[in-house]
């Protein structure tokens, strides 16, 4: 039975222009989307072609020159796109999350301050949210010995931990990501990905900006943006692990779901 997947957010013919002087650059031109709930929604496209201006427009970091951001939530329709600032924070404060490519965590706060500080925003009850925090920073692997850290002391790769936590700490409707493993090494890459990938095993949708096959794998829905418009989508079915883990149970899935988004990137020109 065909069940139609649930609306977090609706874009429609958003358009977003920076002026520069005396020119004008046409950014988004007119883009139409929808985002699902429980979806690994991936953006893909080549460096300028708009993806940080998409997701920031959807998140409400920024707000679209035209067009309308709707989110189904609370059983009721909100129209983000006319918010102003103050407006904007709260909704985002309530609704969103989001990872950016360098952690951007305070450093004068230890890294469960970090998640706190955040979550304080939303929430009264404390002592919940000091359970909630530390809950979530222990999944991670970030201990009690290292969430005490500044984040300078600790590594890149604990600090984007620290500092995902920090983006679904208020329980977001969606996580933004916008390149949250661009700046890893490899090891730390798959250590985050693993976690974005449980979090979206366990309901969390989530909207992640990328430039790598192996991050955009995690995906279940691939978009391709050029030059301000989604040129195409394909749908990839959930991650089923490496392709190139011969413990992988799902190799063979694996391995298609590889070949089907090589093969979709190289008709996009990627
Ligand atoms: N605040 C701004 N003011 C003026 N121009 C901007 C601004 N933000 C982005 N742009 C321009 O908009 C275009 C798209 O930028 P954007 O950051 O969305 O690209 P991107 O697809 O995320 O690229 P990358 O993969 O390199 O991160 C670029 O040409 C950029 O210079
Ligand atoms: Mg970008």
């Amino acid at each position: 039975m065909f069940v139609e997947k649930e609306k977090i957010l609706t874009a429609k013919d958003l358009s977003k222009t920076f002026s520069n002087s005396s020119v004008q650059q046409h950014v988004l031109k007119n883009l139409n989307l929808s985002i699902y709930k429980g979806d690994f929604t991936v953006i893909m496209g080549n460096s300028g072609s708009g993806k940080s201006t998409l997701l920031y427009a959807l998140s409400g970091m920024d707000r679209p020159s035209m067009g309308t951001i709707t989110y189904f939530t609370d059983d009721s329709h909100t129209e983000i796109s006319t918010y102003n600032n103050d407006k904007l924070a709260m909704f985002r404060r309530d609704h969103v999350g989001f990872v950016f490519q360098q952690n951007y965590l305070n450093d004068s706060m230890s890294a469960l301050d970090n998640v706190m500080i955040c979550g304080l925003l939303k929430n009264t009850d404390r002592k919940a949210l000091t359970k909630k925090a530390k809950d979530l920073l222990s999944s991670v692997e970030i201990n009690e010995n290292d969430y005490r850290k500044f984040p300078t002391q600790m590594s890149g790769g604990q600090q984007q931990r620290v500092a995902v936590v920090r983006g679904v700490i208020n329980s977001p409707e969606v996580l933004f990501a916008d390149e949250p493993t661009g700046a890893l090494n490899s090891q730390n890459t798959e250590n985050v990905l693993d976690i974005l990938s449980n979090l979206n095993n366990e309901g969390q949708s989530i909207v992640m900006v990328t430039h790598t096959i192996k991050a955009a794998e995690r995906g279940n829905r691939i978009i391709y943006l050029a030059d301000g418009v989604i040129s195409d989508e394909i749908d990839l079915g959930p991650y089923a692990g490496d392709y190139k883990d011969e413990s992988n149970p799902n190799l063979e899935i694996s391995k298609e779901r590889h070949q089907k988004l090589k093969n979709f990137l190289q008709d996009m020109g990627w």
